[in-house]
């Protein structure tokens, strides 16, 4: 019975640990119902010893079997369910000293996919965060890193592949069909770090040379139905261990790297150094099964997993408050990739554009609710919880403000003296902060606040001008809400890179440093009244608090060098528009008609103009939300903007088609995101004229993200064929789970139509299908996530019927996977934000959740923390 008072861990109360690990060797009989595991461990005093100090280790779910100490049966320890605490150890730890434990773990009973675990027949781990006590007793922390030998033992005929990290240094036959593998990994590492995987795969392999000259060895495993999927994965790999050598001078350090796709898996994937382990959602692609929005998502995945060699293996983080020392580096390094890859400037800002909807999406509600928490927490119940879009998508922007800070060269600069101190060692926030700082001789003392403060700073924007004396001032007055913990907050250093916008043109950017909390700047010999552009490029992750006149940001959305601000001014039009429940005047028509005609604009650049922000960011800008009326203004608005526009959307429709071999570029994804864009507002415009050229665009694509595009604007408009469609997908499709997980998450993410019934009925009934899985986390994703996280619409309904499926949802899914529900119980973190009805029916949902007695402590921890 789990009754007893959460426990919180607190950052300050980190203490070095009191022993340590020289050389690990694992020796492990996998076996579904019951593998051994036996561990050999040289043990050494830590920087906490004391003599006589008491050795604890932590196991989960673990059959203790026996303990040696220096070859002798050691009598002397305590077991617990969760701990297993050694005396007497030879001359009181002080010296070197080898433990042998013997213990066992039984994978096929996992479905928490943490620790060892069986998936569709094979085996695989996954460590991070606090995995590795699942298969064996250990000093389970990141400071702790030890040199594995790892030997595994397994029927040949069923796992015919046997990897782990680091090196091969031998295979051997066994009798009764087992067979071994031995792997050694150079490169001493943290628990978390380790993996192993076996079973029935097969793999592509190229051999490439780095920048050293060394050749090295890449392979995908995969299940051999999968093979023909792995040609994208591997050629981001490669152009990501290109890319980092050039950015960076970071190479790669192993003979050889390997990427294994698994279909469980509760994340994107996982570092584990030299073997990471992938969900199948980010490594298989095929342009038949996989859209433009999934090649890009491998893209960066492969990116950022790959980049974690360096940042977060070769130096790691010395506690898990430390988390986003790798975890926002790691983010900020992949978008940069990305950005790269896209192969122009407007390129670069289409990708920007992107990051920062994302971040005000997810990122800005999770800072102004009940879970906000600064990038580096000073508390957590469970740590699972704190893999969050604040740590890696927040703590992204943060190390990118170093970049805007220090430049490109500073910042490279920054962080060759990051490796150069810290190669090999864990370590933390302030660390990386250091180095920054000295490299390029600066104090950055005022950046510390945002490592530890939480919630989103608002910058207040005053402008006048003084048209006699031709000045322009500008005062900017920065605060931030309380969030939980932190009443108070001191100001933040804040970057924001602004240019005054005149008649003349003579658009000059400049970077102002807020750093109190007013502050106000002259500009002289300004002729006229300019047009402020502010925070440029989302230089800094803050709200811009102004009152811009409709005129001015007209003047932006046509005319800013900046495509970001440019892209802004549209998204804060149409935001205040749909907010005051009105339609697209003439004035914002025919700027968006320039946007979509001007020939100098990239087409994905077009499809992020015309695109209404999300339900989920206007939320945030209400005092009291009501999700039904949010809705029908924004449906009605994009409806005007589909008719007005109807001519042009059914021109760009024409000439945005890709003809020819399918390529996932840059170019030609943007252009069928804007002829997508164009079939869905056609259809918003008279889905009776315009629903056969969607039902003949499904049928004769070539590619998923045509074929998937044409089937959503039918589902989503509830249009004619929409059903036959559907069934048709299912059934070309009935073998690819990826796929079918895509004609799941579509179904669920239908928001209501008139004449139609309920999604939740719908969704209910999907929860029956025959194909549905709760065990498998993208399976579950897809309906249920789906429907609570990304259907707002569907989800808010008056009489809370949404709210009783999610708790429910939450009650079922915390016994199997407590991360799983974790992420669900989420969904209901704003309940304050709304209004009547819906917070008392919210409230009630999470109290129900609330009240059962056997919640894991991931799912306690956020109901507890969004009813406090
Ligand atoms: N380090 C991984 C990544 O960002 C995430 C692993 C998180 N896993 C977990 N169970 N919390 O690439
Ligand atoms: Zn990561």
């Amino acid at each position: 019975m789990k009754t007893e008072l959460a426990q919180s861990f607190r950052r300050l109360e980190y203490r070095p640990p009191v022993y340590t690990f020289g050389q690990v060797e694992l020796d492990i009989a996998l076996d579904p119902a019951r593998t051994i595991v036996k561990s050999k461990i040289e043990v050494l005093p830590g920087n906490s010893f004391e003599p006589g100090a008491p050795m604890v280790l932590v196991g989960q779910e673990l059959e203790f079997v026996s303990l040696r100490i220096n070859g002798e049966a050691h009598r002397r320890f305590e077991l617990t369910p969760e701990t297993l605490t050694i005396h007497s150890l030879p001359k009181e730890g002080a010296e070197k000293f080898t433990l042998e434990i013997i213990s066992i773990c039984v994978p096929e009973k996992n479905t928490s996919l943490m620790g060892l675990y069986v998936s569709n027949g094979n085996f695989f781990t996954q460590c991070e965060a606090e995995g590795f006590r699942k298969i064996t007793y250990f000093l389970d922390r990141p400071d702790v890193m030890a040199r594995y030998r790892v030997t595994l033992q397994a029927p040949e005929a069923q796992y015919p592949v046997l990897l782990s990290n680091g090196n091969l240094l031998k295979e051997e036959k066994l009798p009764n069909g087992w067979h071994s593998a031995t792997w050694e990994d150079p490169f001493p590492k943290p628990s978390y770090l380790f993996a192993l995987v076996a079973g029935k795969l097969e793999c592509i392999e190229e051999t490439i040379t780095t920048s050293s000259g060394a050749k090295k060895l890449l392979q995908i495993w995969v299940e051999p139905h999968d093979l023909q999927k792995t040609r994208h994965a591997m050629d981001s790999l490669i152009a990501s261990i290109h890319w980092d050598e050039k950015r960076f001078g970071l190479e790669l350090d192993l003979e050889r790297f390997m990427i294994v796709a698994v279909g469980d898996f509760n994340m994107g994937a996982m570092e584990n150094k030299g073997l990471n382990i992938f969900n199948t959602k980010f490594v298989l692609a095929q342009p038949e099964t996989a859209t433009d929005a999934d090649f890009a998502n491998i893209e960066s995945v492969v990116a950022h997993e790959y980049f974690h060699n360096w940042t977060g293996n070769r130096v790691t983080c010395q506690d898990w408050f430390q988390l986003s020392l790798k975890e926002g580096l790691t983010v900020f390094r992949d978008q940069e990739f990305s950005a790269d890859q896209m192969g122009s400037e407007s390129g670069r800002a289409v990708k920007r554009i992107e990051d920062v909807r994302l971040l005000r999406q997810l990122q800005f509600p999770e800072d102004a609710g009940p879970m906000a928490h600064p990038i580096r927490p000073d508390e957590y119940q469970e740590i699972n919880n704190f893999y969050t879009v604040t740590v890696y998508e927040k703590g992204s922007e943060v190390v990118r403000m170093y970049q805007t800070l220090l430049g490109r060269d500073g910042f490279r600069k920054g962080m060759d003296l990051y490796f150069q101190r810290h190669d090999g060692q864990a370590v933390t926030c302030d660390d990386f902060l250091a180095a920054m700082a000295d490299a390029n001789g600066k104090d950055l003392s005022q950046f510390k606040n945002w490592y530890s403060q939480a919630g989103t700073p608002r910058v207040k924007v005053d402008g006048q001008y003084d048209a006699a004396n031709k000045q322009y001032r500008l005062t900017l007055t920065q605060s931030c809400a309380p969030t939980p913990g932190q009443a108070e907050k001191k100001p933040f250093h804040i970057r924001l890179k602004v240019c005054l916008i005149t008649a003349g043109n003579d658009q000059v950017e400049q970077l102002l440093e807020l750093t109190e909390s007013t502050q106000t700047w002259t500009f002289d010999h300004i002729e006229d009244r300019p047009v402020l552009s502010i925070n440029r490029n989302f230089s800094a992750p803050v709200n811009i608090d102004f009152e811009q006149s409709e005129e001015d940001l007209l003047t932006l959305l046509s005319s800013d060098d900046d495509p970001f601000n440019r892209w802004e001014a549209g998204q804060k039009l149409a935001m205040q528009m749909i907010l005051n429940n009105r339609l697209p005047d003439s004035a914002l028509i025919n700027a968006y008609r320039e946007i979509l005609l001007d020939p100098n604009l990239d087409p994905a650049f077009k499809e992020l103009a015309l695109t209404l922000p999300a339900e989920s960011y206007l939320y945030e800008q209400c005092k009291s939300v009501d999700p039904q009326k949010i809705f029908a203004a924004r449906i009605s608005f994009r409806k005007e903007l589909a008719k007005q526009l109807q001519l042009e959307w059914a021109a760009l429709y024409q000439q945005n088609q890709t003809p020819g071999p399918f390529k996932s570029d840059a170019i030609n994804s943007g252009k069928r995101a804007l002829k997508n864009l164009a079939l869905s507002m056609l259809l918003d415009a008279d889905p009776k004229i315009w629903a056969p050229m969607a039902r003949n665009q499904f049928q004769i694509a070539d590619n998923m993200t045509d074929r998937y595009a044409a089937l959503a604007a039918l589902v989503m408009h509830g249009a004619k064929g929409a059903a036959e469609c559907l069934e048709d997908f299912y059934k070309r499709f009935a073998d690819d789970a990826l796929v079918i997980d895509k004609w799941f998450a579509l179904q669920s993410s239908r928001p209501p139509v008139e004449g139609l019934e309920s999604t939740l009925n719908e969704v209910k009934r999907l929860r029956e299908h025959p194909a549905f899985k709760l065990n498998n986390p993208n399976r579950a994703r897809s309906v249920i996530h789906v429907f609570c996280a990304n259907n707002p619409a569907s989800f808010h309904q008056a009489d809370g019927s949404g709210y009783a499926f999610w708790a429910e949802s939450v009650l079922a899914l915390d016994p199997i996977n407590p991360q799983v529900a974790a992420r669900l119980a989420r969904a209901l973190d704003r309940w304050r934000l709304f209004a009547e009805p819906y917070q008392s029916k919210m409230k009630a949902a999470l109290e129900q959740v609330a009240a059962c007695q056997t919640l894991s402590p991931d799912v306690k921890e956020v109901v507890s923390k969004a009813l406090g």
